[in-house]
């Protein structure tokens, strides 16, 4: 009988990231691959599914406006119980650092299941930053049996913390994979028309630690560069969270050259990383394909878990008060040179095969665990 691989995973940046993984699965026979969507996110979700065509075996459905971290950690695991103990996978493959990914590894845990942790090793080590996610993937990597590490650093990361060598496999990321099946160089889209010759600066913000007053302040610092550079045009797709929603409308009303859209697909999203000026970030994901795309990023925070990319001088931190972010994008928009430095594409999470790593790694151990039964 073929052994068998449960996925789990919910929200938008985890479905992109597992889906090049899922697909790789998906074609080795000598695996049985099921999906199991939480949808933490709805829309969000269902955008990655559909671009990538993914059909979930099992959808959970939880997504609330407004949810909290309890309620959704509760929900994911009273309703995988089930699932699990009807499937009894041979492994449960859960994705980075989301409340989804935490609540499912758990549920694997308690269930007895082994735990493949995709993108494993990430860390600050400041639990708060980012919340709750460097916590997340720290009980994450707490009861997990297999990692793959995107890099080097998380695998000594890992070690550090007294995993055994044999049990991590870096791997790259498999966010590079997915790039390789979305950025067009002909892409072009009524966004792109909008944009014309401007200097389109992409922005995304949607961290819980950042919401209210300290997101008001990241907008009004865009706001002000905006108005003081005629040819620079913002789009910012506006992550559904309502608190998210009310800061960027209240802060950019009547900003012209701002655009608010609803979340872009990813292919829509990747074209336009790849033609931005800038793109001015607190997500994790965008710090992963901004440098492979060689797009100069300020990321909106004052820690990152992906020190690669600051190293490799693709990614700067530019913190999350109004001065500080307005004097990082006012440099980039007037120095050349510190552009220019910014501006090289790069490799740290490497080289877009990251899913058939993992995949050949997944069929070799549970081949090797079917053999000595
Ligand atoms: C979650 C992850 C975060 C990740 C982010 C990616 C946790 C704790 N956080 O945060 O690590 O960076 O996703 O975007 O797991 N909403 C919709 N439609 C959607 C998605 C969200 O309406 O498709 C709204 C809902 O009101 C929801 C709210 O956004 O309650 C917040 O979503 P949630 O998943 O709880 O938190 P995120 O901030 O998205
Ligand atoms: N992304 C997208 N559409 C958008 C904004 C982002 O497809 O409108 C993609 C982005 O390219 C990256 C992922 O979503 O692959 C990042 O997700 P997010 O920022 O929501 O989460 P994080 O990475 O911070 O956990």
């Amino acid at each position: 009988m073929r052994q068998k691989v449960l996925a789990v995973f919910g929200t938008r940046p985890e479905a992109i990231k597992m889906a090049p993984l899922v697909k790789e699965l998906l074609g080795r026979d000598t695996l049985q691959t099921k999906v199991c969507v939480t949808a933490q996110h709805r829309e969000m979700l269902d955008q990655v599914l559909q671009i990538f065509q993914i059909v979930p075996d099992y959808d959970l459905n939880i997504m609330r406006k407004g949810q909290s971290l309890s309620e959704i950690t509760t929900r994911v695991l009273l309703d995988l119980d089930s699932i699990l103990t009807q499937e009894q996978p041979a492994l449960v493959l859960v994705h980075g650092d989301t409340t989804t990914s935490f609540a499912a590894a758990l549920s694997a845990f308690y269930n007895r299941i082994p735990i493949g942790h995709v993108e494993a090793g990430l860390r600050t080590y400041k639990k708060d930053s980012p919340y709750p996610e460097e916590a997340n993937r720290q009980f994450v990597d707490a009861i997990s049996d297999v990692f793959f590490a995107p890099t080097e650093q998380c695998r000594q990361n890992l070690i550090r913390e007294g995993k055994k060598a044999e049990q991590i496999f870096v791997t790259g990321n498999t966010a590079i994979d997915a790039l390789q099946t979305t950025v067009d160089l002909d892409y072009h889209s009524e966004i792109t028309d909008w944009v014309g010759k401007s200097r389109l600066l992409l922005l995304t913000a949607h961290r819980r630690e950042n919401l209210g007053s300290t997101m008001e302040e990241i907008f009004r610092a865009v706001r002000r560069v905006v108005q003081e550079n005629e040819d620079v045009k913002v789009v910012y797709p506006v992550h559904p969270n309502p608190a998210v929603v009310s800061t960027a409308e209240k802060v950019f009303h009547g900003c012209d050259r701002v655009l608010l859209t609803k979340p872009l697909d990813v292919v829509h999203f990747h074209n336009l990383m790849s033609r931005a000026y800038l793109i001015l970030t607190d997500s994790g994901g965008i710090q992963e394909e901004a440098p492979h795309l060689g797009r100069p990023v300020l990321v909106l925070r004052n820690t990152t878990e992906r020190p690669e990319g600051v190293a490799a001088g693709t990614l700067k931190l530019a913190g999350t008060a109004e001065e500080s972010v307005y004097e990082s994008v006012s440099q980039l928009l007037t120095d050349s040179t510190v552009y220019g430095q910014m501006s090289r594409a790069v490799n740290p999470y490497g080289d877009g095969h990251a899913s058939r790593r993992i995949a050949d790694e997944i069929v070799r151990q549970l081949l090797q665990s079917d053999g000595s039964r």
